[in-house]
């Protein structure tokens, strides 16, 4: 093999998202349900997911859906009822130690100790993973500096803020340089300046090569920040791949465009784009038209020339792109904000 395509397949290798990166998370089947007095739950109802070595995977849904369910059971913290799957290529029924030294954890409600300070959250949590006192030390002083957590790390956790408490939260799921890290809602409640530093985080964990499984019921925290997404409902899995490729699955972009309406301008357009490939669907408007296109951001400039070179007057141009949440709507019949009651 030439050098050349040695640096391209290591690049592959890497590439967060690649088909070619090693599976950390693999599950087929996966079921679980609770009994109680009032009838079975079926919690998660056969979750098949694959989540790749180096990207940062997302697991949206609305609250009730199986999110922590599904996070606990891979995080060996409650068995399955049926199914399987592998966790850093360890089956997790046969090998739960070793699944747990490899991944690191940060459950919904965050697992400090209120009564002690930061520091001493962090160093206790070192010492469970085995690290010397000294090791220990030094490596709490390093997540202090930084997660920026200097000013408030030698106080008691109790009198930590939302995002400060957060932050505490992500450095102890760290500590032990997991090779996987799990953070179930990560954000929420949390004020926007604090949830974009929970994401600033997330970002620089991947930039260094953790692979992150994230839960979330907000999908602009999805779109943004994952590689790849599963959406999941009731327990299943409704449509699982890139932000993109979810949102080009549904319904394509929508190139709107204001023109003159006392003149022809509609018609021309129509007649100028209706036989073009990219476009599906053209709807006359109040005052123009909307084009119904693939990759709207690519054929826009087209779109612009071919008008321009007819001399249709354009007075605006907006493009527009479904979101998760028109994902979420199309295979469920329910919009996603709707069913988290508009948190
Ligand atoms: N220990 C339990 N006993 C009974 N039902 C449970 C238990 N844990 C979760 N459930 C139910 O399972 C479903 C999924 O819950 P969960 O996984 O917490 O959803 P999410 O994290 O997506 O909000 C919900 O209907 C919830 O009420
Ligand atoms: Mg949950």
């Amino acid at each position: 093999m030439d050098t050349l395509s040695q640096l391209h397949t290591s690049a592959e290798a890497t590439n967060s998202g690649s088909p070619h990166a090693t599976a950390l998370i693999k599950t087929k089947g996966l079921v679980r349900t609770f009994k109680s007095r009032k009838g079975t739950v079926e919690a998660v109802r056969g979750v098949d997911l694959e989540v790749r070595e180096g990207e940062i995977f997302g697991f949206l849904g609305p609250n009730g859906a199986g999110k922590t369910t599904t996070m606990r059971i891979l995080t060996t913290l409650m068995p399955a009822s049926g199914g399987t799957a592998t966790v850093c290529g360890l089956d997790l029924r046969r090998d739960p130690a070793k699944v747990r030294r490899q991944i690191g954890y940060v459950s919904q409600v965050g697992g400090a100790e209120p009564m002690e300070t930061g520091r001493e959250n962090l160093l206790l949590q070192g010492r469970v993973y085995g690290m010397s006192a000294k090791e220990a030390q030094q490596r709490a002083a390093e997540l202090v500096t930084r997660l920026d957590m200097d000013d408030f790390a030698d106080r008691l956790v109790k009198t930590y803020s939302g995002g400060q408490k957060r932050r505490l939260d992500v450095a102890l799921g760290i500590m032990h340089h997991p090779r996987l890290l799990f953070l179930d809602e990560p954000t929420t409640g949390l004020d926007p300046q604090s949830r974009a530093r929970i994401w600033d985080e997330v970002r620089a964990l991947h930039d260094q090569g953790m692979t992150i499984f994230l839960t979330t019921h907000y999908m602009d925290e999805a779109d943004g920040l994952c590689n790849r997404l599963a959406i999941i409902d009731h327990g299943q899995i409704v449509s699982q791949g890139s932000p993109e490729t979810l949102k080009q699955e549904i319904a394509g972009d929508i190139i709107s465009l204001g023109l003159d309406m006392q003149s022809n301008a509609v018609e021309q357009v129509t007649s100028l784009m209706r036989e073009r490939p990219f476009v599906r669907e053209i709807q006359p408007t109040a005052d123009g038209a909307q084009l119904y296109v693939s990759q709207g951001e690519t054929v826009l400039p087209e779109v612009l020339r071919t008008l321009d070179a007819q001399h249709i007057a354009i007075r605006s141009v907006m493009l527009a792109r479904p979101t998760l949440d028109d994902v979420f709507l199309r295979r469920t019949g329910r919009s996603l904000r709707e069913s988290n009651g508009n948190s």
